[in-house]
């Protein structure tokens, strides 16, 4: 039984190296395909593969049309947007995701950027304090959640809406909850969002919602790319020299945005879930998923019907 791990952007050593023990004490076999460029390089990994662990690497119908062998693919990690679902149950391929694994590398990294935003990129000039300002939080998931763990600490005043999670539960985390995405925006100095790319949330982050922003707000995006209407956004901050935009999912229209000096920030390469924790965490359950469906055929975290 051959499980690939194929990370274009790899998990650290450490986490590589629980996955190997935890994937030899089942008896299989481990290949891992890290870094690689091309398309090519991943169709040739997958064709003896078994079970495939991934991280945003994109699993597409060639890809699993590549995979004669393929039983399962996890996510090592939260979105599943990278992978192509009906193609996937179509092959009879099994997809899960490891939910809640990295989401606490994420929260840390809103508050590295938050503060970095706030304090004008560390430029000298006097910045302000997240101290008393009202946060929002878009999408009360286990990022969410630990955004607004963290928040408290910071002495924010926190905010959030959730369209399938029920106010009381979000009241109950000590979090207001508000009745829309559009109250979340008109009320808060910080948007932070937390939603997946779905049909419905692709380019939902767009013109009208964001120009409902208060004076001096902060957008700040932990999520996936697809969720923002670049062109109205790249419109709106040519509008608004009040509104910054902190990402650390780099928008297709980088060089527009980057435009905005003072007022954009993106990371290189998303980096949210990029801690030796989070990588263990997530690499080491998805792992573990594997053997536990391959040996008792345990579907618990998939994704696809
Ligand atoms: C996730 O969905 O889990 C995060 O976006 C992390 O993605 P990554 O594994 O590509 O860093």
């Amino acid at each position: 039984m051959k499980v690939l791990v194929a990370t274009e952007k790899p998990f650290a050593p450490v986490a590589v190296e629980g996955i190997k023990k935890e994937i030899e004490a089942a008896g299989f076999e481990l290949a891992l395909l890290e870094k690689y460029t091309e398309k090519a390089q991943l169709l040739d990994a997958v064709k003896d593969a078994d079970a495939l662990i991934i991280r945003s690497d994109k699993v597409t119908a060639e890809v699993l049309d590549a995979a004669k062998n393929l039983k399962i693919v996890v996510r090592a990690g939260a979105g599943y947007d990278n992978v192509d679902l009906e193609a996937a149950t179509a092959h009879n391929v099994v997809v899960m995701n490891t939910p809640g694994q990295n989401s606490n590398a994420v929260a840390e990294l809103v508050f590295g950027l938050l503060v970095y935003a706030v304090r004008n990129f560390y430029n000298g000039k006097a910045g302000t304090e997240l101290k008393g300002k009202k946060l929002g939080i878009l999408a009360f998931g286990q990022v969410g959640r630990n955004v607004a763990r963290i928040a408290a600490g910071f002495g924010m005043d926190i905010y959030a809406y959730d369209a399938f999670c029920p106010a009381d539960a979000i009241e109950a985390a000590g979090v207001h909850a508000v009745a829309s995405q559009a109250d979340l925006f008109k009320t808060c100095d910080i948007v932070s969002l937390h939603i997946p790319a779905t049909a419905e949330t692709k380019q939902s982050i767009n013109y009208d919602l964001c120009s409902t922003l208060k004076k001096g707000a902060i957008i700040i995006n932990t999520a996936r790319k697809e969720v923002i209407d670049e062109a109205g956004l790249i419109k709106l901050l040519g509008e608004r020299e009040d509104l910054k935009y902190i990402t650390d999912i780099m928008p297709d229209a980088n060089d527009e945005f980057a435009k905005f000096e003072g007022r954009y920030f993106s990371t290189p390469k998303k980096m949210g879930a990029q801690t030796a924790e989070a990588n263990i965490n997530a690499g080491i359950a998805a792992a573990k998923q594997i053997v536990g469906f391959i040996k008792d055929g345990i579907t618990k975290f998939q994704v696809n019907k």
